[in-house]
């Protein structure tokens, strides 16, 4: 404005200086008059003729500047002409005028006129800006203060900016300063802390007020941001959480997930999760995610070592808040262990003899899976006899349930199986193998009830007849068997004698030579028994059938065949074809096809007149006597049986063809050089038995005194216990004279001293043909046999049985060959 005004003083000077200033006048306006408005009536103001205004063509003068003023020549009012804006005008200089000259010309004069503007509220207050934006940490400190932009009003005075208001005021007051001088700085001071949590922006509004009227304003938006800091703790939203995992469960299984929150922003409300067991082995098993916090299985986990798990989690931020809890991992048992099978006491071996209900073994159970996967049920397998009983929980003794037999199952493998009650269910099972030990609770069995055996009669002593057998169904010495004869008597002879068993073997040896004319058969019992304490036995019958073997020649039995007498059947001369002269009587003590016989002629004084009935032994005439047949007829018969070989025996028949026994007599005088060689022979006889009498009185008076010499020789051995032989004679007996003796066997049988092994040896065997003629001549026919000399038990003293025949060897010998010189005399 000063410059506006300045330009105006030289004018002022220069007008002064041409002419004189004549009058002065001044107008008070407001600005922004509209155009036309009237300032004043300069002529009447200045005193001047409304003619003089027109003539002197007055104007007004406004130097430079713009004409804001016109001056109406007609009635001399100053009239507005432009606009006036004081604020352009002037600006902020107080008071505002406008200088004007209103010069007249003929006469030249002017006239200062002074228009003084004066200010209307017409400008408002502003900011520059419509908003602002401040960040603000929510930790700055009560009392900060942020400056702010003022307002601008152009108006001046009253009407220029008067003050400043702030709303709203919750966290923010406005402190202004210098409000006097104008240029004042306008503050906004933190009064109440900020929370970025509750706000994070905060609007205000900033008003300006100029002291107009009407009053005017101008605001301004003041944006805050409040900026974060870290003021909050992570919080969990649980104290305790809760999971569970099922053991053995994969690594990387998730277990449970926990959260916490911060209500800090950006990297205050960064939550790390960690976990922060140190004492146990928590960390090695578990592991957190750090950012989302899901816990998973990065070890193994076993129900059966630990059952649950506490892990203590932290969350942190980055600003060093923490918070912590604690999470609670169950573990589910799974059916992951079998049974486990502990035999605690057991034997290997049982007696068959045992009573039910024995135990055997006594076994426990564990398994240490939880629930039903932990409840166990045992069981054995089927077909043994032998049952679990639970005794108390997880322990069973396994008993025998039935009476065992060795015989029917020496062994059992008895497999014990226990099963869980899992799902799927885990099981383990043992095998015991039980011996049964053996009782000796069976006797011995023969293989049959009964047997029956055959040997030929003359078989050679010490031949095997037939075994028996029989089994055992015991063990080792319970089942062995040792075969025993009874003791029974065959024909009043102990059967010892006839045959002798085997212990070992069961052979049945004879003993003798048998003779089927002696005895046919004859029953003996055999006793099995077994090796067990108290030994079981049982007993057979073996009936031994002995068998005939032609060993016999036929006897005859009539016609008697006599030495000493001539014995003729008389066939009458008067005899028909077919007439019955005698019959030739044979017997064979042998049997069956041995003892068929079969006659034959085998010579005659006249074949042609006589027959042999092959079969019956009848003697017939086969043709008609005749005169001229010989009166003495002598036929040799041949008595033949069917053995194989066949014996035979030879019959003289002397057959008298005569009508009268005299004829008999006189005819048969041929016969006396026969008697006459019989009386001789009667004379020998009698000789040689008075000689034999002899002997025998001799021998017999030898014999005693050899007797009693060996009677104390015996009682000497039988004190030094050397083995005695005794020698008995046989004893003999007459025959028919006829028949022959064969297979006389002398044999001694030593016993040795352990009878049970049966050791037995025979003497070989003696034929020796040996006739004696009786004199009693009682006409019977014996085989005779050396009686078996037995040596007793050495325990048992020696028993010499007494014999009336006994004859010393040499004695008996020299007899012998007397008797021999007389038969082959003959
Ligand atoms: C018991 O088992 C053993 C060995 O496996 C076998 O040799 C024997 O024969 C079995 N005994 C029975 C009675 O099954
Ligand atoms: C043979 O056994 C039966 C029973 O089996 C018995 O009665 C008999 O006396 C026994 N005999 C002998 C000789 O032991």
């Amino acid at each position: 404005m000063k410059r506006q005004v300045l330009p105006l003083l030289p004018l002022f000077i220069l007008v002064l200086s041409l002419s004189s200033v004549l009058g002065q006048v001044s107008y008070s306006i407001p600005e922004e008059m509209a155009k036309g408005s009237l300032v004043g009536n300069v002529a009447q103001d200045l005193g001047l003729d409304v003619r003089r205004l027109r003539t002197g063509k007055a104007r007004v003068y406004s130097g430079e500047s713009a004409e804001h003023m016109e001056l109406s020549r007609d009635g001399g009012a100053l009239l507005v002409k432009d606009r006036i804006d004081r604020e352009v005008l002037c600006g902020e200089t107080t008071p505002c005028a406008l200088h004007l000259q209103i010069i007249l010309e003929n006469p030249m004069e002017f006239y200062s006129v002074t228009v003084e503007i004066t200010d209307v509220n017409d400008h408002a207050p502003a900011f520059e800006k419509g908003e602002v934006a401040f960040s603000i940490s929510e930790s700055a400190a009560v009392g900060a203060k942020f400056v702010l932009e003022r307002a601008l009003d152009l108006d001046v005075g009253s009407n220029g900016l008067q003050n400043y208001v702030l709303k709203p005021t919750d966290h923010f007051v406005l402190n202004v300063q210098n409000r006097e001088q104008g240029t004042n700085n306008v503050e906004m001071v933190l009064k109440r802390p900020l929370d970025r949590e509750k706000n994070e922006h905060v609007s205000l509004l900033l008003t300006a007020v100029d002291g107009g009227e009407p009053q005017m304003t101008g605001t301004m938006q003041i944006l805050i941001t409040v900026l974060d800091a870290n003021d909050n703790a992570p919080v969990f939203t649980r104290a305790v959480y809760k999971g569970t995992v099922t053991e053995n469960a994969p690594k990387g299984t998730a277990v449970a997930t926990v959260s916490a929150s911060d209500a800090d922003h950006g990297s205050n409300g960064k939550i790390t999760y960690s976990i922060t067991n140190t004492l146990d082995d928590v960390r090695s098993v578990f592991e957190v995610n750090g950012e989302s916090g899901e816990v998973r299985l990065i070890g193994s986990v076993d129900y059966e070592k630990k059952k649950s798990f506490q892990i203590n989690l932290r969350a942190s931020d980055e600003g060093g808040f923490t918070d912590t809890c604690k999470l609670i991992v169950d573990v589910t048992d799974i059916n992951d262990n079998n049974p486990v099978i502990k035999i605690m006491s057991k034997s290997t071996v049982i007696s068959e003899g045992s009573n039910p209900h024995t135990v055997v073994t006594m076994i426990n159970i564990q398994d240490p899976d939880s629930g039903g996967n932990g409840v166990v049920q045992c069981s054995v397998n089927e077909n043994v006899p032998f049952i679990l009983k639970s005794t108390s929980s997880n322990f069973y003794s396994l008993v025998t349930d039935s009476d065992l037999d060795r015989e029917r199952a020496s062994e059992y493998n008895i497999s014990i199986t226990c099963c869980d009650e899992g799902v799927p269910s885990l099981s383990s099972s043992v095998t015991l193998t039980l011996h049964i030990s053996d009782v000796n609770d069976n006797a011995p069995v023969f293989e049959r009830s009964s047997y029956e055996a055959y040997i030929v009669e003359n078989n050679t002593p010490g031949l095997s007849i037939f075994t028996v057998k029989a089994t055992d169904a015991d063990w080792n010495q319970n089942a062995r068997v040792t075969y025993i004869l009874e003791d029974s008597s065959v024909n009043g002879v102990p059967v010892s004698s006839y045959v002798s068993v085997s212990a070992d073997s069961g052979v049945i040896h004879a003993v003798r030579s048998f003779d089927y004319e002696h005895i046919k058969d004859f029953h003996l019992c055999v006793k099995a028994q077994d090796g067990g304490s108290p030994p079981l036995s049982s007993n057979v019958t073996v009936k031994i059938m002995i068998q005939d073997q032609n060993d016999n020649a036929p006897q005859v039995l009539y016609p008697v065949q006599t030495s000493s007498s001539v014995v003729a059947d008389m066939v009458p001369r008067s005899a028909d074809v077919g007439y019955l002269v005698t019959k030739v009587v044979a017997v064979d003590v042998d049997s069956g096809q041995n003892a068929w016989l079969s006659y034959k002629l085998q010579k005659a004084t006249d074949r042609a007149l006589f027959e042999v009935g092959l079969q019956n032994g009848e003697i017939r005439t086969i043709r008609q006597v005749t005169d001229k047949d010989a009166v003495k007829q002598r036929l040799t018969v041949v008595v033949e049986d069917n053995g194989q070989p066949s014996r035979s025996a030879t019959v003289n028949v002397n057959v008298a063809v005569a009508d009268s026994f005299p004829e008999v007599l006189s005819e048969f005088t041929d016969f006396t050089h026969d008697k006459e060689y019989n009386d001789n022979l009667t004379f020998y006889l009698v000789l040689a038995l008075a000689v034999v009498s002899f002997l025998f009185i001799t021998c017999l008076v030898v014999i005693i005194s050899v007797k009693i010499y060996r009677w104390r020789q015996s009682r000497i051995l039988y004190h030094s216990s050397l083995p005695v032989i005794p020698y008995y004679p046989p004893r003999y007996s007459d025959t028919l004279g006829t028949g022959t003796l064969q297979h006389v066997y002398n044999y001694e049988v030593c016993r040795t001293t352990d009878s049970r092994k049966s050791d037995c040896k025979f003497g070989r065997a003696g034929s020796q043909n040996v006739l004696i003629m009786d004199p009693s001549c009682t006409g019977t026919m014996q085989r005779i046999q050396n009686e078996k000399n037995i040596l007793d038990e050495p325990d048992s003293p020696v028993e010499v049985r007494p014999c009336p025949f006994y004859i010393p060897s040499r004695i008996g010998l020299c007899i012998q060959s007397i008797v021999y010189a007389l038969i082959n005399f003959r």
